[in-house]
Parts: structure tokens; C-alpha cells; sequence
């Protein structure tokens, strides 16, 4: 069976300001890398940094963009397609973040998306989670859906080339991260409905959290929450935060 390394993936949204701080960032997190056993870092700045922080292969790192459009060419303004990403070396790609669901993207733009990122080549990260929760359970019925309509005719074959990133919306950016026996209870019922899906998968699928990952609870998170790693914005512009809480990741069983 194959044995996935562990992922820490930072998404920088869209900062920082500058190509100077950007670089900064990106050589300390580089350097840092290096030391990781188990652990892959992915870092998705925005895209017009990218190319200029791509500088060849480092161990232990690997670059993500943030959105990719799912033609690869054509009369599409202000739009960056897989096919362009992939050209330039990309290796992951996040598809139906929270904050872009929220300005209008639907799950069937998201399905395409995913498509195109696994058919050139790339990983797709896809985000999904609740808004809220409630006493019924509805949340699952919400997050179970997210699942179907993004994988929507990917092949079993391909589903090496995504990962799940759970990010239950109300823990994005806030002040409070889901309680670790949550998240594994939420990693358990994804793998279930994807092993619904798609029957045993052999390799697995990796799932991630994301939602006020900081230094102080990763460890749990990781331990305890029983994920296959992280989606990690404010702290992740962080530098020296985010080299500890991938080290830490790194060093969990
Ligand atoms: P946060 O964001 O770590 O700042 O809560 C997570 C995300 O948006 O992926």
C-alpha cells in the first residue's frame, strides 16, 4: 500500500502585498522543508507570485495554486487554467474553498474543476464543510453532498490525485478550532462516504483539516484528530508559526 506523506498546505490567500515579502516567506518555509521526515509542505501563494517562486525541485515542498479554471484556453478574462498551472510546474491545485463557494462558485463548476486538475496531472485539494451545525444531523447530509457533486465522474483510478480538505466553514478564520474527537469523527464519516462511492480503496484518500490551525493545537488536531494533515491560512504567513506547526505535524504519530 502506498504511504502518503503527511501534508501541510499554507494558503496565503490573497497576500502578501509584495513579490519581496512573498519570496521571504517562501525561502525560510524552503529551508525549513528540508528537515521534515514524513511531511510534505505545499504552499499556494496567489498566482501572480507564483512563477517567481517556483524555482526548481526542494526537497520537502511543492507549490499549489489557489483556483484554476477548468477550459484550458480561450476567451476566458481574468481566468488561469489548469492546463497553464500544470505547464508551469504546479503541483496541487485548491478547488471550492469556503470563501470562493461564498462568493458564488457552485458545486458543478467545483466538479469541473476537480476534473480538469486530476486530468493534467496535478492533485486536486477539494474543500468541503458545514456552515453550521445542528441536532439533526443535517451537517452530514450537507457534507455528504459536497463529496458526491465535487467527485462527480472522477474515476477510482484518479482519486489518488485528491485530497479532502474538511473545513467546517464556522472554524474558517475564526477564533475556534473543532475539538479533535470532532474532527475524527468527520474524517471517519468522509473515508466512509467516499469507500460508498468508490468501494475499498487501496491507497486511501487523504483528508485533511483546516479552520484555526495554530502551533497550540496541532498537535492535537493531528494525533488525536487522526487526519492526514492541514489547511492552514492566517498562521501560514506566519513563518515562524507555520515551520512549528509543520514540524509538529511531522513529528505526530
Ligand atoms: P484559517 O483559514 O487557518 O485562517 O482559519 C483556513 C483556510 O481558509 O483554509
Amino acid at each position: 500500500m502506498k504511504r502518503f506523506k503527511k501534508l501541510v498546505v499554507g494558503n496565503w490567500k490573497m497576500n502578501p502585498e509584495t513579490l519581496i515579502e512573498a519570496k521571504k516567506i517562501a525561502t525560510s518555509v524552503k529551508r525549513a522543508a528540508k528537515s521534515l521526515k514524513r511531511t510534505e509542505i505545499v504552499l499556494c501563494p496567489p498566482f501572480i507570485f507564483l512563477s517567481s517562486l517556483l524555482t526548481g525541485k526542494s526537497k520537502g515542498i511543492s507549490f499549489g495554486a489557489q483556483d484554476a479554471f477548468y477550459e484550458s484556453a480561450g476567451p476566458y478574462t481574468g481566468e488561469v487554467s489548469s492546463r497553464e498551472l500544470s505547464g508551469l510546474g504546479i503541483d496541487y491545485i485548491i478547488i471550492g474553498h469556503s470563501e470562493r463557494r461564498a462568493r458564488g462558485e457552485s458545486d458543478e463548476t467545483i466538479n469541473k474543476k476537480v476534473k480538469v486538475t486530476v486530468g493534467d496531472g496535478m492533485t486536486a485539494i477539494l474543500c468541503i464543510g458545514e456552515k453550521e451545525r445542528d441536532h439533526q444531523g443535517e451537517y452530514l447530509h450537507f457534507v455528504k453532498k459536497q463529496i458526491i457533486s465535487g467527485l462527480k465522474d472522477v474515476s477510482k483510478k484518479s482519486l489518488d490525485r485528491v485530497v479532502i480538505a474538511y473545513e467546517p466553514v464556522w472554524a474558517v478564520g475564526a477564533r475556534e478550532a473543532m475539538p479533535p474527537r470532532e474532527v475524527q469523527e468527520m474524517s471517519i464519516f468522509i473515508k466512509k462516504v467516499l469507500r460508498d462511492l468508490f468501494g475499498v480503496l487501496s491507497d486511501g484518500v487523504r483528508v485533511l483539516y483546516g479552520g484555526d490551525v495554530t502551533v497550540g493545537n496541532v498537535l492535537e488536531i493531528v494525533r488525536d484528530g487522526k487526519v492526514s494533515g492541514l489547511l492552514i491560512g492566517r498562521e501560514s504567513l506566519k513563518v515562524k508559526n507555520f515551520i512549528e506547526i509543520a514540524k509538529i505535524a511531522d513529528s505526530a504519530k
